[in-house]
């Protein structure tokens, strides 16, 4: 397995270019499913993730064509059978369900297994199908969900977690070719899930209120082939911006939304560190004084649960007690461990992270078992003393498209070894 080497102490400064969501273009590669015309999707960013889900779309039936960023995809005719050996590798496949109900009133796919950030239902994705007037049933690993009619009706998909992000997208991809109107109650609201109701709405899906809590569909017979250009992704712009505040004399990020990370700025800005913006670019000014934070996660607008594990590791070497409470993924602290091998001094109280900042962190063989976790120790390496070993970086490869070569056109030295 290919590892990570961060040789720490060296100063972050220039610009980088951000790719476009995976978070984005995972529901919205889906969505194309709803179509038997072709789709044109631009800025899908080059991740195993979306490696898995072009995958799953071409077993399903589609024909899939990339080229660098764009890919295009035309579903003339689809299977509703997800392959259980690709869906396993992905959570995010369970996002085929919406769409292959939609067109072809069926969908089977492998029930997503226990994951290192806590247990992952799906539960309020099936809710939600039911009232669309689905059935479901689980058999041998697999959930198939099924329809005479999809109809709509009033759906509430607020868990007790909050809302959830791709059960919105699924039973909105499942809602645009029912009969009737939907009413999603508890949406989330997220700029990923307003990407796709915009790409659905180009292909003549009737939808309104998206990126609030309550979105409104109106069924549509059919849907028709479109073009879409994926957002910019906001989770790793937030991690370039954590690394320059770590690591960096003056960072530009390029190609981004920054309305879509004001939570994040907030907090830097809290801690000390002066942002500006322009269009679709977004600075971070090195500071010398950081102050510690008290930092809570939250659906958004809140600060996203997706930046918590790359703060604790900016906050670990913040004079002074920061605390990171976590209330989206309860469980999602598996980076911490990990940083008190590096010499944070960090507990955990329940949900609560508390850290004690201390001047510098030494480099140390770690490894993380989640994408967040993993790009935290990556961060954290970056202003530690000596050589910080980043094991299983297939986690990072996930989700972020050559983070090694992005952060050494600033200035880090990372090497990636293969195995
Ligand atoms: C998406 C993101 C992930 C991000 C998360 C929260 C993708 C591919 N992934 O994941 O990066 O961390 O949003 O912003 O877009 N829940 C239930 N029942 C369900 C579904 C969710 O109880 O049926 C709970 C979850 O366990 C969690 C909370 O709701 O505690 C939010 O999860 P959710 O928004 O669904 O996360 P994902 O959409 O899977």
């Amino acid at each position: 397995m290919d590892k990570i080497l961060v040789h720490g102490g060296h100063t972050l400064t220039g610009s980088v270019k951000i790719s476009g969501s995976k978070n984005s273009a995972l529901p919205i590669l889906a969505a194309t499913l709803l179509t038997k015309e072709p789709c044109v999707i631009h800025h899908v960013p080059d991740l195993s993730d979306i490696h898995y889900m072009l995958q799953i779309i071409s077993h399903l039936g589609a024909q899939v064509e990339r080229a660098s960023g764009t890919v295009r995809i035309e579903a003339e005719s689809i299977k509703t059978v997800a392959p259980y050996e690709i869906v396993r590798k992905m959570r995010a496949s369970v996002c085929v369900l919406g769409p292959l109900l939609g067109r072809e009133k069926e969908a089977t796919v492998s029930l997503p297994g226990g994951c290192v950030i806590g247990d992952r239902p799906i539960d309020l994705h099936l809710k939600g199908f039911e009232a669309l007037n689905a059935a479901h049933r689980v058999e041998q690993g697999n959930v198939k969900v099924f329809a005479s009619e999809l109809r709509g009706s009033v759906i509430n998909l607020r868990g007790k977690l909050g809302p959830t992000v791709l059960g919105t997208g699924n039973v909105m991809m499942a809602a645009v070719l029912a009969t009737g109107t939907s009413v999603i109650e508890g949406a989330a609201a997220e700029p990923e899930v307003v990407d796709l109701a915009n790409f659905l709405t180009k292909m003549g899906a009737k939808i309104e209120g998206a990126g609030t809590s309550r979105i409104i569909i109106e069924g549509v017979k059919e849907l028709h082939g479109a073009e879409h250009e994926v957002i910019p992704d906001r989770i790793e712009a937030g991690t370039f911006l954590v690394a320059a505040a770590i690591a960096g004399k003056e960072v530009q990020l390029k190609r981004v939304e920054p309305t879509h990370l004001t939570a994040v700025i907030d907090a830097l800005n809290q801690s000390g560190y002066r942002t500006t913006s322009g269009v679709g670019t977004l600075t971070l000014h090195g500071n010398g004084q950081a102050k510690p934070l008290q930092l809570t996660t939250e659906p958004y607008p809140g600060f996203p649960t997706d930046m918590q594990a790359q703060m604790c590791a900016l906050l670990s070497r913040t004079a002074g007690s920061s605390t990171v409470m976590e209330t989206v993924f309860p469980q999602r602290f598996m980076h911490v461990s990990e940083l008190k091998r590096m010499g944070a001094d960090i507990e955990l109280e329940g949900s609560t992270a508390i850290i004690k900042g201390i001047n510098r962190l030494s480099g140390a063989p770690v490894m993380a078992s989640d994408l967040r976790a993993s790009a935290a120790l990556v961060l954290a390496g970056l202003q530690a003393e000596g050589v910080t070993e980043v094991n299983r970086v297939y986690h990072i490869d996930r989700g972020y498209e050559s983070i090694d070569e992005k952060l050494n056109g600033l200035g880090a030295q990372i090497e990636r070894v293969k195995a």
